[in-house]
């Protein structure tokens, strides 16, 4: 039996079974979905059915659809593609606002345009991961090109009011992007009803394979391509497709019928995690736990705990768990996102994030926190230990 618990579904997701036992098949189709003769067709056929299920999963046309590597590059597409095109007019919109809370793909393109000319504005999300709308209305401009923020975030799950805010956007002419890559499976989406103009999304985040992604891009806007060569996706991202990833993307895209069942699973073994935490361990908080969230996420602030160190002792325990967002990992800083969402740095250091999956049980939420509770107290006792000796030390 496999006593190792995986509850890091933010950073990526594992590879659902179906996928795997589709893989021997769709590895036949080894041909370039280009080519006229019998290789292109198996591959070809894969590519049309991905992207048909994956717009009705997301709620688009099926040529709105762009696929790229990953979310990073989904991200990158719609702000550089963006400001590129905006180079050819005569009058370009120069203004893009962005949330502070945005995934670095997106924040760093973002500092990218700007050392081009490009007039960035970052705009705050208040304590607890709440935007103020009004505040939002007044930063928009009349020379706002882009607005982006996230459909859910990352690190703590907060749902932001995208509906709302694109229509605030659109009212002055600028156009609207989501960053919808940890919203798939987690959440009910369409985009249609969302009113976005651009959304990116992952397909590793979703138990496909990695190196697949979306840019919906709404019918009648134009982004300059990053990759420019033959006419794979309609001259909006030129190279050969990564047929196995979009596949398998695209199975999973099927799995929609499921997703009420995966939903009311991930919600209850998140509560139940949280009651428990809460009634176990002293001096636990959750973040932003008031805000509407993923049903899969859980940020808790362990007093006194420093995250890095809970979480290799975690690891240590067989328990794949984070402290930030996967991609920042590595880093002492605290994250960037919980300092913007209203807490302290010590708050921030102290932070773990726990993200459960569809494959996830209610067994290994009972064993992780049976090990999270005795992990958290010899920590702690250790502490203690440490400031009794120091304290004997000075005397
Ligand atoms: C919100 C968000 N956007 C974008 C990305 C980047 O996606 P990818 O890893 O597919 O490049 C991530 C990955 O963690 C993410 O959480």
């Amino acid at each position: 039996m496999n006593r190792r618990i995986y509850f890091d579904n933010n950073a990526t997701a594992p590879l659902s079974p179906l996928v795997a036992a589709q893989l021997p098949v769709w590895a036949e189709h080894f041909g370039n979905p280009s080519s006229i003769h019998w290789g292109g067709r198996g591959p070809k056929t894969c590519l049309r059915d991905a992207r048909k299920a994956l717009s009705e999963l997301i709620g688009c046309d099926p040529l709105e659809a762009i696929f790229t590597s990953g979310g990073s590059e989904a991200n990158n597409l719609v702000l550089k593609g963006l400001f590129f095109h905006h180079q050819f007019k005569a009058s370009p919109r120069k203004h893009y606002l962005i949330s502070s809370v945005e995934h670095p793909s997106l924040l760093e393109a973002a500092a990218f345009i700007k050392r081009l000319g490009a007039d960035i504005e970052i705009f705050p999300v208040g304590p607890g991961g709440k935007i103020d709308l009004e505040d939002f209305r007044s930063r928009v401009r009349e020379d706002t090109a882009l607005v982006s923020c996230m459909l859910a975030n990352n690190e703590t799950g907060t749902i932001f009011p995208i509906k709302k805010m694109a229509h605030i956007a659109h009212e002055k002419g600028a156009l609207f992007h989501t960053d919808a890559v940890q919203a798939l499976g987690k959440m009910y989406l369409s985009v249609k009803d969302l009113g976005v103009d651009f959304a990116s999304f992952a397909g590793h985040k979703f138990y496909a394979l990695k190196g697949a992604g979306i840019l919906f891009s709404k019918r009648g806007h134009y982004l300059e391509p990053l990759i420019h060569g033959g006419g794979q996706e309609r001259h909006r991202r030129a190279g050969t497709e990564n047929i196995l990833a979009i596949a398998s993307f695209g199975l999973m895209a099927e799995q929609k019928k499921h997703l009420e069942e995966k939903l009311a699973h991930m919600s209850l073994l998140r509560n139940t995690f949280e009651a428990e935490l809460l009634k176990r361990i002293s001096g636990v908080t959750i973040t932003a736990g008031e805000a509407p969230r993923l049903s899969n996420t859980s940020s808790v602030v362990i007093e006194g705990i420093e995250g890095e160190t809970l979480l290799m002792r975690l690891d240590m325990e067989g328990v794949a768990v984070s402290t930030g967002s996967a991609c920042s990992a590595g880093s002492p800083e605290p994250s960037a996102v919980l300092l913007n969402m209203g807490l302290t740095r010590r708050q921030a250091q102290s932070s773990l994030r726990v993200s459960f999956g569809w494959y996830n049980t209610a067994g290994e939420v009972e064993r992780f926190l049976d090990i999270l509770e005795r992990t958290v107290l010899r920590i702690r006792a250790l502490e203690q230990e440490r400031d009794l000796n120091s304290l004997e030390a000075v005397i």
